[in-house]
Parts: structure tokens; sequence; C-alpha cells
């Protein structure tokens, strides 16, 4: 089943179109990657598709439902990481944990979880207040209490800018285990070595517009490439390594 649909979403900042005719579908059990330049749309896309901006033009639906009739029924079943963990200064990090999880009503089966989490992402921070924490700790913090949460949905906008390589990769398996139980993962980033060995499809967003969607291999016949993603990702954003190399010439 499909559990995140957009069709045709478009958003204009005045007069700049920032997401311009996006489709998007992902399926329980699929990690979808999406990638493209900076500025071209990848967060604004996220936002739309968690119910932080409306969209201008297009439709949503999420576990099959839209915000406009079932916000709260959509946002119990989603789990976003945004681009910037925000800040709850004043708490400790066990205390923004119990704080998430009563809201969502999720105490009791959160907290076996947190456990194994705070294991796996080597925390042992969660006694000082966030106020002292480092960008990495802060992103570590906001991973866990959505994962403390298992949603069947989960949105990611770069999560892993700021986590040290052991828990990135942390986060690579668990979210494959996720999506092996059913979730379905769409998440942003720039490393594409890790888009490259995680994801189930990518599409690829250039100036607000999808210009490629697929799996790896349909993504090299769009490209009309047969390298890996780093050379698809230049050839369909228009950048190669020649014009890099004259630009450099130049310099
Ligand atoms: N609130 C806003 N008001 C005006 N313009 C905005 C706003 N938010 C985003 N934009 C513009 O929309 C475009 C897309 O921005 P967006 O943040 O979606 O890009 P992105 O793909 O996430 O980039 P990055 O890889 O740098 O995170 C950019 O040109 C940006 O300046
Ligand atoms: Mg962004």
């Amino acid at each position: 089943m499909e559990l995140i649909k957009a069709t045709n979403l478009q958003k204009k900042f005045g007069a700049l179109v920032a997401v311009d005719g996006v489709d998007i579908s992902v399926s329980g059990g699929q990690i979808f990657g999406f990638l493209g330049p900076n500025g071209a749309g990848k967060t604004t896309t996220i936002k739309m598709l968690t119910g932080v901006l409306s969209p201008d033009l297009g439709s949503i639906e999420i576990i099959g439902l839209n915000y406009k009739s079932n916000e709260i029924e959509i946002k119990k079943n989603i789990g976003v990481v945004p681009d910037e963990p925000p800040v709850f200064k004043h708490l400790k990090g066990k205390e923004f944990l119990q704080f998430i999880a009563s809201i969502y009503g999720c105490v009791a089966e959160s907290f076996n979880r947190i456990a194994e989490l705070v294991e796996l992402f080597q925390i042992n921070f969660l006694e000082d207040y966030i106020e002292n924490y480092s960008h990495g700790m802060r992103q570590k913090l906001m991973v866990l209490s959505v994962l403390m949460r298992k949603p069947k949905v989960l949105f990611l906008d770069e999560p892993t800018t700021g986590l040290d390589p052991y828990s990135a990769r942390a986060l690579k398996l668990i979210l494959q285990r996720f999506a092996q139980e059913g979730s379905a993962i769409f998440f942003t980033t720039h490393i594409l070595e890790i888009a490259e060995k995680v994801c189930d499809r990518l599409g690829l967003i250039v100036d607000g517009k999808l210009v490629a969607t697929g799996n790896m291999d349909e993504l090299r016949q769009q490209a009309g490439s047969s390298g890996d993603l780093e050379e698809i990702f230049l050839q369909l954003t228009g950048a190669d390594e020649k014009q890099i190399m004259a630009l450099l010439e130049e310099l």
C-alpha cells in the first residue's frame, strides 16, 4: 500500500516556484531518497508532506488520509526529523523524551525502545540540559524521539548531517529494519553513498522539478550513464566534472 502519495505538488514563495509539479509515492516497506542541489526544493517538499506548509496546488495523501480532514490522525502516524533540530533549552534530554511520549500517548512501549536506542546510538547525555548539547547530540535526541514511537511513516531531512560515522551507520540500519517491518521512509541527503546503499528508490529534484525517479538502474537509464550515483547526479543536474575542471582552470 502507498503510505505517502503526492500528486502535482506546487509551492511558490512570491515569484519563485520552489516546488513545481512534483509527484511522489512511497509504499510501506520502501526507503525513498530525495536528492538535489542546495535550494532545489527538498525541504519545502518535506514541509508540505508533513503538514507544516500547505501546497498551492496538488494533493497529498498520507496513510490514505489527507491533512484537511484527518490532520491529527496523520500526525499520530508520522515521525518527522527536521533539518534543524528544535531547541528545548530548559529541558533535559530525558524530560524531552518523556514529554514527546506523553503527547503521543506511547509512554509504556516507548520506554523499552528508548533503552535499546540509547545503547545503539551510544547516548550518555539524557541527564544533561539540551541547552548544553552539541549539534550532533541534539540531532541524535530528535532521531531518538521519533524512532522510539516507531511511526508508520518517517520523514527525515538530512538526518545524518552532524552524526558521527558510527551513529550514521546505526541510523541506516535501523531505518532498514523499520522498512522491513512495513514503514515507509522518505529522507533527503547530500551523501550519495548513503542514498545508493540504503534507498530502494530515489528522486532527484532540480529547480523545483523532479527530473528523475526510480531505482538505480532506472536512474542510470534516465541519465544515459553506466556510472555510480555521483555521476548520475552530476549528469542530471547539468554539472559535470569537465565543467568543474574548466571553472577551476579560470581561478
Ligand atoms: N519561507 C521561504 N520564503 C521564501 N523562499 C523560501 C522559503 N523557504 C524556501 N525558500 C526558497 O525555496 C527554494 C527551495 O528551498 P528548500 O529549502 O526547499 O531547498 P532544499 O532543496 O531543501 O535545499 P538544501 O539542500 O540547501 O537544504 C530556495 O530557493 C529557497 O530560497
Ligand atoms: Mg533543505
